[in-house]
């Protein structure tokens, strides 16, 4: 592993108008955690230039549980990768608001291993299929985020603590093939927040698993994110995810169509 690879994410690895707000004041005061300006991301195949994310111009507050809807293939994945700095955008800024007093980061002003360490220290990411290391016990995948960000103390009590609150306190040492998909996503869950991040990201975190225990694992999630405060990033197909969402945005072939928070604030 290179000081800078990043094994939590690597495995995945495989417009309208702008709602514009002063920076520090959203619904109910909530400040701006996170805005897009211009974000566009495209692809060239064969010549010919394929835009997957066209122009997205929005902001996100502090706290907010936002779903992201639309077809296969409409970018959903395309704009968590861009906020996340695992994918950089073609064109456009993705800037976060870490705290009042702190300085705005600018994605796109970081360089690819500036954007790794960013991310393993404020954001937290939960896959559809999981991408916990196989080699590492339910544990030691918990400890992983603490240890990369250079901590060393409490660190196995701390992901303990956590695995207990996700019901895997009895499967510290299993490895992951051990354990159920639901089990495995769980531990997925405890690592995505075991560093008590700005911000949680989560790729259709059930999409990989049966409605019974997908519909225990979403419970779970936003027990653990939204519930506690913390904002909430979702890609989802599914309805009764939606409907517990503070807003929808909905994107069609790269193109922002709809987004809940828009249509009450403008057309109210
Ligand atoms: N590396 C790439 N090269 C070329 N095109 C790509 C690449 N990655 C993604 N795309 C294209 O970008 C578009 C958006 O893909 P994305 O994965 O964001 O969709 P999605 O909404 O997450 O779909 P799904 O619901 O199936 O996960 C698709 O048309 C996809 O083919
Ligand atoms: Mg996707």
């Amino acid at each position: 592993m290179t000081l800078h690879a990043d094994p939590l994410t690597k495995p995945q690895i495989s417009k309208t108008a702008g709602m514009r707000t002063t920076a520090n004041g959203g619904p109910n005061g909530k400040p701006v955690l996170i805005r897009l300006e211009g974000l566009t991301k495209s692809y060239s195949e064969a010549g010919t230039s394929h835009v997957v994310l066209d122009a997205l111009d929005r902001e996100f507050y502090a706290g907010e549980f936002v779903c992201l809807v639309g077809r296969s293939g409409s970018g959903k994945s395309t704009l968590l990768n861009l906020i996340s700095g695992i994918d950089a955008p073609s064109a456009g800024d993705v800037t976060i608001y870490p705290a009042a007093d702190a300085a705005p980061v600018h994605l796109t002003a970081l360089s690819e291993q500036e954007r790794t360490l960013f991310r393993r220290r404020s954001i937290g990411i939960v896959f559809q299929f999981f991408n916990l290391i196989p080699t590492l016990t339910v544990q030691e995948n918990v400890t992983l985020p603490l240890e990369l960000n250079g901590q060393r103390r409490n660190v196995r009590a701390k992901a303990a603590a956590l695995l207990e609150r996700v019901g895997l306190g009895n499967r510290l040492d299993s490895y992951p093939d051990k354990l159920s998909g639901g089990e495995q996503q769980r531990v997925a869950i405890a690592r995505a927040l075991v560093h008590d991040p700005l911000l949680i990201l989560a790729d259709e975190p059930t999409g990989n698993l049966d409605e019974e225990t997908g519909g225990s694992v979403l419970e779970l999630l936003l027990e653990l994110t939204s519930g506690a405060g913390k904002t909430l990033f979702m890609a989802t197909h599914a309805a009764e995810v939606t409907e517990r969402a503070d807003r929808v945005l909905h994107l069609e072939r790269g193109k922002l169509v709809s987004d809940d928070l828009w249509r009450t604030t403008h057309h109210a």
